[in-house]
């Protein structure tokens, strides 16, 4: 079978997939409890994953490199893990101005990221440097996720939307537990007096630390949404009349 026709038969076979269930589509613009309820079982949907896409699960979530290119402080994260995402509870979706852009509010209970880690630079005020494992764990965490909603037109001829332009506001509530092991080169005195400022600062160096890490996983969300999104045409989930 020539791929094209196998690319739009397994579309065809996925879209009626996931739009079989009882979500009444395509939603009329000006419908938002229909929207809001398209956005939140898509994004279930794609939070625990979808082979025939392959789009993997987002809990726990791999993410290969993050890069924390900071004023006064560079760290590089390998490796990660990411678990405690899908727990996230979703609330405030704002769908807006003609479905351009979108909004929301996640209040995740509890995250844990652990990886490798090379990191180099001050720490609010203490100088720190180092590489080896580390893992960090937070207490609750809110974040209030704002991305534009553009439309283009997909092989189909179609239009589709695609998530860019993401802004994030992350705030941190809980206290957050760090373990950086083998700062300065494993001298114990001075890696012990870095983890003790991190755990009374907690909120400071989370502040500091903590939109590189937000903005991959996100992302990557919305790396896997897009996915999605090109397998469904816009006529197909929203009528504009
Ligand atoms: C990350 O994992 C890959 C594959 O297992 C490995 O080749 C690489 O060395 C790892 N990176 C670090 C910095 O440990
Ligand atoms: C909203 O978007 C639709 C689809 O692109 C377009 O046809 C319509 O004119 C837009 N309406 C407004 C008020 O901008």
């Amino acid at each position: 079978m020539n791929t094209r026709i196998s690319f739009l038969l397994s579309v065809f076979c996925f879209t009626s997939g996931i739009l079989s269930s009882d979500l009444n589509l395509p939603c009329k613009v000006t419908d938002f409890i229909c929207i809001k309820k398209f956005v939140i079982t898509t994004r279930a949907r794609l939070l625990s994953g979808i082979p025939e896409l392959d789009i993997e699960p987002s809990d726990p979530l791999f993410l290969e490199e993050i890069d924390g290119d900071l004023p006064f402080l560079k760290y590089k994260f390998f490796n990660t893990t990411l678990t405690g995402f899908n727990s996230c509870v979703l609330s405030n979706l704002g769908v807006l101005n003609n479905i351009t852009s979108l909004q929301y509010d996640l209040d995740c209970p509890k995250l844990s990221v652990k990886g490798k880690y090379e990191m180099n630079g001050k720490l609010v005020s203490l100088p720190v440097e180092g590489n080896g494992n580390f893992e960090i764990i937070t207490g609750n965490y809110f974040v209030r996720v704002d991305y534009i909603l553009r439309k283009y037109q997909g092989k189909d001829e179609k239009f589709h939307l695609a998530g860019e332009n993401l802004k994030l506001k992350c705030v941190p509530k809980g206290r957050v537990k760090f373990n950086f092991e083998n700062m300065f080169n494993g001298q114990k005195d001075l890696s012990d007096a870095v983890l003790k400022f991190a755990h009374d600062n907690w909120r400071e160096v989370t502040e500091l630390i903590q939109e590189p890490i937000w903005f991959a996983c996100v992302k990557s969300y919305i790396v896997k949404m897009n996915k999605l999104l090109t397998t469904i045409p816009l006529e197909a989930y929203i009528v504009f009349n």
